[in-house]
């Protein structure tokens, strides 16, 4: 396949418009696609100020992110996807909605494009079957916060063609991004690892191990991650843990894998997490760091 020119991203949530700056920041051009005018105002805001944010650390210069920033566009209109020579989706976690999607990709986009999904765990197989090209169709997860963020892991679906992995491993290693690479299966490597950890922190939190803070400082300081697992669960998003341990509990058919009652509660009770201003912690609005 010939270099990838012109991609298209479709949602402009907090993955969708990071997926879109790396790529503009790498040089491709990039449509920005949601059907909601004020998150692709949102999305535009938030893209600036990460590049303004990379431009004042002296990580690029100031013309690059002014380029950057030229070779974005933004769309309500899925129509304007037809020149794209591929397509990442990044919209809500639902299986049926991601399918009803790929079909309407399919329709709209050229023959030789690929579509890619950035889902942290649905199967890449079954979205592939609802198209007419499944030999390319992808699995193509970025990690939160995308332009920071060093991986991305490579889902190879059942029929996910040679042409089509070497295509994106090509366009994920121009965007700066270490490559992994999956075969199909529930949580893929990373979330399948990952989200067990988060939901073994919820159970020690909710049989009285310990409290939120030590079992955070615990991992901080005892293991190094940058931030502890109860703060990562509120930056992923409370309901999306929630859903990736259910997708790896139906996926993979073990008991081990069954949400701690409390991550569910937290999720009824709508604390979903930073998004929220509250999940396992309090956020103030004026400042980024977690209050208890
Ligand atoms: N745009 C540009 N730069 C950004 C940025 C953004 N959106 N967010 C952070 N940065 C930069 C900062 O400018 C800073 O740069 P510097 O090193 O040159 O000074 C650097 O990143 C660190 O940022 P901060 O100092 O503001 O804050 P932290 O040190 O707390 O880092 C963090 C923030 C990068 C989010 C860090 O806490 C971290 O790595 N957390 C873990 C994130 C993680 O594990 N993500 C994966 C989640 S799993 C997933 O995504 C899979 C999904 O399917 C669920």
């Amino acid at each position: 396949m010939a270099t990838v020119k012109r991609i298209g991203v479709v949602g402009g949530g907090q993955m969708g418009s990071g997926i879109a700056q790396v790529a503009t920041m790498h040089g491709v051009d990039v449509w920005l696609h949601d059907l909601d005018p004020q998150a692709l105002s949102k999305a535009s805001s938030s893209i600036s100020s990460s590049i303004h944010r990379f431009v004042s650390k002296s990580h690029i210069t100031q013309a690059k992110g002014a380029e950057a920033l030229k070779r974005l566009r933004f769309t309500s209109n899925l129509e304007d996807f037809r020149l794209a020579d591929f397509i990442i989706e990044a919209i809500v976690e639902s299986e049926d909605v991601k399918k009803d999607l790929f079909v309407k990709l399919d329709k709209i986009a050229k023959s030789s494009a690929i579509l890619a999904s950035n889902t942290s765990s649905i199967s890449i197989t079954r979205l592939a079957s609802s198209t007419s090209r499944p030999r390319q169709v992808i699995g193509m997860h970025f990690m939160n916060p995308p332009p920071v963020m060093k991986l991305i892991e490579i889902v190879r679906g059942a029929d996910t063609s040679e042409e089509t992995f070497a295509a994106t491993k090509a366009l994920a290693e121009r965007m700066g991004k270490v490559v992994i690479t999956s075969q199909d299966y529930s949580g893929f490597i990373v979330n399948r690892i990952l989200m067990p950890m988060i939901n073994e922190a919820f159970f020690a939190l909710y049989t009285g191990v310990a409290t939120k803070e030590d079992i955070d400082t615990g991992m901080k300081l005892g293991t190094n991650h940058p931030m502890g697992p109860l703060e990562l669960a509120d930056f992923i998003g409370l309901d999306v843990c929630l859903s990736i341990m259910r997708v790896l509990q139906a996926g993979l058919g073990d008991n081990k894998y069954a949400p701690c009652p409390l991550l569910v509660k937290y999720v009824d009770a709508g604390r979903l997490g930073r998004k929220r201003g509250v999940g396992v912690y309090e956020y103030h609005k004026e400042s980024r760091s977690a209050k208890s």
